[in-house]
């Protein structure tokens, strides 16, 4: 696998090949639902190329971008174990030379459900991701339905732009329990952790949102949301408070 560090040595690793490339990007602390990404491209490209890049862009609180996880020693081994060919892992410096001042932006999906608590959240994913396709060019882009909004967003922006690469979503990957794999459930404590399936159990449920809701604030959650929307339920809660608040956002599709 080769590593490239800058923008420079993706593009003289490009200009060696002319095959098909499958494209996941990912802030790292990568878990097995990140792993099923680069199978799944793996398995319908030529080249697979993963990207790790923290984007502060995205992050609405510097707490929370300060407590993400980095764990890029074990990242490079599992990546390098799934038969990636090239690590893209740029600097902010090399990301945002613009200073930031360029940004992609949609409305008004963008402004719901994830969109509502975290304002700001989507232009950052938007234009990063807008950036990371115009320096990696792939054919197919593979991303989560665990962040189905963020799915849909990027499907529109590829539309919009007139970006010729497939998008596909990949489904959830989850725990035993049935808690969707994320980088911030490494940070659970053992008894919240316990909790957390909850969410993926009540979202299921063929009640309404509003008891829907009511239980998860039984259960000790700060619900953020819960919605249906277009044959699925959206839900997003946090456990613990202030700075150390984790948010864990699942969703599932149900039947009407
Ligand atoms: P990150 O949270 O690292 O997720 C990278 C990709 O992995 C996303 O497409 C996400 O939906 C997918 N993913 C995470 N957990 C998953 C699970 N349990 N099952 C299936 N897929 C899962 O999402 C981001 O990074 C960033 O916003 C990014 C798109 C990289 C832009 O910065």
């Amino acid at each position: 696998m080769k590593i490239l560090r800058s923008p420079s040595e993706l593009r003289t690793y490009q200009a060696k090949s002319s095959a098909s490339v499958g494209f996941v990007p990912t802030m790292g602390a990568l878990h097995r639902g990140h792993l099923t990404l680069v199978e799944r491209a793996r398995q319908e490209n030529d080249e697979v190329v993963v990207s790790i890049f923290v984007n502060p862009l995205q992050f609405d609180q510097a707490a929370d971008l300060g407590n993400y996880p980095r764990t890029e020693e074990s990242d490079v081994t599992a990546l390098e174990a799934a038969g990636v060919h090239a690590l893209f892992l740029p600097t902010e410096a090399q990301m945002y030379g613009d200073g930031g001042q360029y940004t992609v932006d949609e409305a008004p999906f963008s402004q719901a459900l994830c969109g509502a608590d975290r304002p700001g959240h989507f232009k950052g994913v938007l234009t990063v991701v807008l950036k990371l396709l115009n320096l990696v060019r792939p054919t197919r882009l593979y991303l989560g339905e665990k962040d189905y909004q963020q799915y849909q967003l990027i499907k529109g922006l590829v539309e919009a732009f007139f970006l010729e690469i497939d998008v596909i979503g990949v489904p959830t990957q989850r725990e035993p329990d049935g808690l969707a794999m994320s980088s911030r459930n490494q940070r659970l404590n053992p008894e919240q952790r316990q909790r957390a399936a909850g969410l993926y159990r009540l979202l299921q449920s063929a009640d309404s949102d509003a008891w829907v809701t009511a239980e998860l604030v039984k259960l000790g959650f700060i619900v953020d949301y819960v919605v249906t929307k277009d044959g699925r339920r959206f839900g997003a809660v946090q456990l613990g408070s202030g700075n150390q608040a984790i948010r864990l956002i699942d969703n599932v599709r149900i039947s009407a």
